[in-house]
């Protein structure tokens, strides 16, 4: 389990950059993952790609060493209830295509709550049996406001359920949410927004006890993906301000 943990935080930094792919899973597919392939030059600069199954098999050249946090759980897509999820993948299928993680989403607070927190539950046993970690992602329904209250107690809930690590979304007082979380927590990156704000959203998150970022569309949606993802490590790996990650973003070269 540890061995596995530490191919994705860093044992060196204690942070990680994981790179999120996993949108098309309920149906949100932005423009640049039509055209999945073509993410591959972003993926040695990633501690670890979060995507599904389908697009590993499909999409990730099997010679790139970048460890997997593969999502087993699908069920809605976003024209319906998205915390109607269930596991869709065995166990045996993810130790197959030798992942380092397995991850779900929780909907705390959301119409089907309890089967989303029985699925984390599911991961967690199998994780304990084969020695493979669990990220639980807080998602939040549509109702949740995501403050530090609602995302502290997702959180919690989720390392008190056994989960190895956590993802959840950067809020106001951050650290009310890292301190009442014993297990590590990486935020996820959310909408699109200025590369700036993303990147002074990174250095908040690692400053209020983040240990990493699960980015995508602030990475792939930008002009200068590749300047972006190193923007972004050397914030999380190497302690950067945002000034100096900016310029990092800055010197990439446009698209991919
Ligand atoms: C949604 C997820 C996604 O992986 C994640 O939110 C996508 O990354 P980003 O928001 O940075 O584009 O887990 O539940």
């Amino acid at each position: 389990m540890q061995n596995r943990l530490s191919r994705i935080i860093k044992p060196k930094s204690g942070h990680c950059v994981m790179l999120a792919i996993d949108h098309g899973y309920f149906g949100n597919i932005p423009g640049q993952l039509k055209c999945f392939g073509d993410l591959n030059p972003l993926f040695e600069y990633a501690d670890a790609l979060m995507l599904t199954r389908g697009m590993l098999r499909s999409c990730v050249d099997p010679n790139i060493d970048v460890p997997i946090v593969l999502r087993v759980s699908a069920g809605a897509s976003m024209l319906k209830e998205l915390s109607n999820e269930e596991i869709n993948v065995t166990i045996e299928d993810a130790i197959r295509l030798n992942v380092s993680a397995i991850t779900c989403s929780i909907f705390v607070g959301g119409e089907y709550e309890k089967q989303s927190l029985m699925n984390l539950s599911k991961l967690v046993n199998w994780g304990q049996e084969y020695g493979i970690p669990t990220l639980a992602v807080t998602a939040v329904g549509r109702e949740m406001v995501r403050d530090d209250r609602y995302l502290g107690m997702a959180s919690r809930m989720a390392a008190e359920m056994g989960s190895t690590f956590v993802k959840t979304y950067y809020c106001d007082n951050f650290e009310n949410v890292t301190s009442i979380c014993p297990v590590p927590i990486v935020i996820a990156g959310g909408k699109k927004t200025p590369e700036k704000d993303a990147l002074q959203m990174a250095r908040n998150a690692i400053d209020k006890g983040a240990v990493g970022v699960d980015m995508g569309r602030n990475i792939f949606q930008s002009d200068k993906p590749i300047g972006m993802i190193k923007a972004v490590r050397s914030i999380v790996h190497e302690n950067a301000s945002v000034d100096d990650a900016f310029e990092i973003y800055k010197q990439g070269p446009i698209g991919l």
